[in-house]
């Protein structure tokens, strides 16, 4: 028969052991990085950038006559995608504001996405304000 003493030795690791498991395996589950754009998006808005923002923003957005739109002062600047979209798909470029069209604006987000170092995936990135907001701008540990 167990003795209460080597009942607890048993029982007492395995509890820990579960709950060790739930915390670490739902951790794993959020630190996967979401994929939010497809590389297309990403690649057609460099292209896009390339003659409509990089003139100012700099080679690869990464600053110029005016800010980088890629590191730590844009992402203190804009917490989401939403609202650094919301911006720019109104006031950008200075010589035509929002005259590009929302594809050529969400394909130069999945692009400044990329540059920050989010991951491309099968999901493509839309305009829609929801999806948008769920997009925090933080750096992004690769
Ligand atoms: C003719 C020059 C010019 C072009 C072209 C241009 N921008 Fe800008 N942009 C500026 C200037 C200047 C500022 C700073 C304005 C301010 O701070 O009031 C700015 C600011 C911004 C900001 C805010 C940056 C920050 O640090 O908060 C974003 C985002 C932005 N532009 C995106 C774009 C995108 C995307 C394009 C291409 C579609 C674009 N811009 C094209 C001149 C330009």
């Amino acid at each position: 028969m167990l003795s209460k003493k080597s009942f607890d030795r048993f029982i007492v690791p395995s509890a820990v052991a579960a709950a060790w498991l739930a915390i670490t395996g739902s951790a794993a589950a959020q630190n996967e990085p979401q994929a939010w754009y497809t590389t297309e998006q990403a690649t057609a808005g460099a292209q896009q950038a390339r003659t409509n923002c990089e003139p100012c923003h700099g080679a690869e957005l990464l600053g110029g006559d005016a800010p980088a739109l890629s590191g730590p002062e844009l992402f203190a600047n804009w917490p989401t995608a939403h609202s650094i979209y919301a911006f720019f798909s109104v006031e950008m470029p200075p010589f035509s504001p929002g005259g590009l069209g929302e594809k050529a604006y969400v394909e130069i987000l999945a692009y400044i996405l990329s540059l920050n170092g989010y991951p491309a995936g099968s999901e493509e990135l839309t305009a829609d304000p929801a999806l948008l907001e769920e997009i925090r701008l933080q750096p992004q540990t690769p």
